[in-house]
């Protein structure tokens, strides 16, 4: 699984940083990582919306905050890789 996550000027502005490092734990502490591959990408072309913006293989997730990411995460990462 390859996640990109947006560090576009608005995402960076919504936190992009913070959410790569949420997800950077959150891949260590599952034991995924050599399963899942993070990366930085420029614009999704998806602004505008609340939040950091990602791509999950070929899925755009949009909104992502600190607040929401164990449900991301578990929804888009943990239950297709385990
Ligand atoms: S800056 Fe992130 S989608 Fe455009």
């Amino acid at each position: 699984m390859t996640i990109l996550i947006c560090v576009g000027s608005s995402c960076h502005l919504s936190g992009s940083h913070d959410v790569i490092e949420l997800f950077r734990k959150a891949i260590s502490d599952n034991g995924l990582s050599d399963k899942v591959v993070l990366k930085a990408t420029f614009c999704l072309g998806k602004c505008g919306r609340n939040g950091v913006n990602a791509k999950i293989d070929d899925e755009i997730v949009t909104g992502r905050t600190q607040n929401n990411f164990n449900e991301v995460f578990n929804k888009y990462v943990l239950s297709r890789v385990k």
